[in-house]
């Protein structure tokens, strides 16, 4: 308890100054809580509006990916660099240090594998443990046009539901069943169903034609998923591209982890995302980081 004896009267009260209003800075945001935004703000940089989220949850169906073999290893030394960290519970307790300041997206949705059908997903993580850990979003996978997308869509309803709750946003991942045809009508059609459904933020993939138009009538942020390896410049100008075209971000993977100068392809990438930097020019950044490194 403060001691009461001997206060100062309070006596400036600056009444020339309103008190300001002001807008949250991310799309479709303002009229969510102040716990919900404060942990937006530590995914999506408050400057740019931008966010490199690096994504090394694909073990949760993939078991031991390349360049995920140990994630000790080879992920740990990443960290720094990116935005965010997009993992599993397991994968955090057992190899990540607690005392990282990095934002943590944890994967909530589990119980399929590359065996079996892929969309035979369900919540696989209670939000009571998300607030134990101290994450900043909660990753739900959603398929759209699968066999089982009533089951994926309500997992996530059913986490918007509970984030709002508490004040912990839902990332809905779109994730495109074998037989979908990956174009500009049918994410427009996934993004939107997630959006309008309650999810805070979107992730989903960058397609060269119409992704303009995907971005544009998502009301909330779009970040796009990195796919299979591609080569160092293709990657970053198909990044460039998801920006330039409205992205809020990326949340990149194996075009990462796969990269064989790690570090300087997620500087890079940073580069493009929260500096407007052209794909050539973040392409020379790699080169000269990866010379230095060798
Ligand atoms: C699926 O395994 C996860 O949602 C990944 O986080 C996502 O696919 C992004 O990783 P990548 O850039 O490797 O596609």
């Amino acid at each position: 308890m403060a001691d009461i004896d001997g206060l100062n009267a309070p006596k400036e009260f600056y009444t020339d100054i309103p008190q300001k209003s002001e807008s949250f800075y991310l799309k479709g945001s303002n009229s969510l809580d102040w716990g919900m935004k404060n942990r937006l703000s530590r995914i999506f940089n408050p400057v740019s509006g931008k966010t490199v989220m690096l994504a090394v949850d694909h073990g949760y169906f993939l078991g031991p990916t390349a360049g995920l073999e140990r994630i000790d290893v080879n992920i740990l030394p990443l960290i720094p660099y990116a935005d965010t960290l997009m993992i599993t519970r397991g994968a955090l307790r057992t190899m990540v240090p607690p005392d990282t300041q990095k934002a943590i997206v944890l994967r909530v949705t589990g119980g399929a594998s590359i065996l079996t059908e892929l969309s035979n997903e369900d919540l696989a993580v209670d939000i009571e443990d998300a607030l134990r850990l101290n994450v900043c979003a909660m990753a739900v996978q959603v398929y759209v046009g699968s066999e089982h997308e009533h089951q994926t869509i309500l997992s996530m309803t059913r986490m918007v539901d509970m984030g709002l709750r508490y004040g912990m946003p839902t990332l809905a991942v779109t994730a495109v069943g074998k037989e979908m045809v990956r174009d500009a009508k049918y994410f427009r059609l996934a993004t939107r169903i997630c959006a309008e459904l309650g999810a805070q933020y979107v992730k989903t993939y960058y397609i060269s034609e119409g992704f303009e138009t995907v971005t544009a009538s998502c009301p909330v942020p779009i970040v796009i998923a990195g796919g299979k390896k591609l080569s160092e410049i293709d990657a970053l100008t198909m990044a460039y591209r998801a920006i330039q075209e409205g992205a809020a971000g990326v949340d990149m993977g194996r075009n990462i982890f796969q990269s064989v100068a790690p570090v300087a392809m997620l500087k890079a990438v940073r580069a493009i995302v929260h500096d407007n930097e052209t794909p050539e020019k973040a392409f020379e950044l790699y080169k000269t980081l990866k010379n230095e490194k060798d």
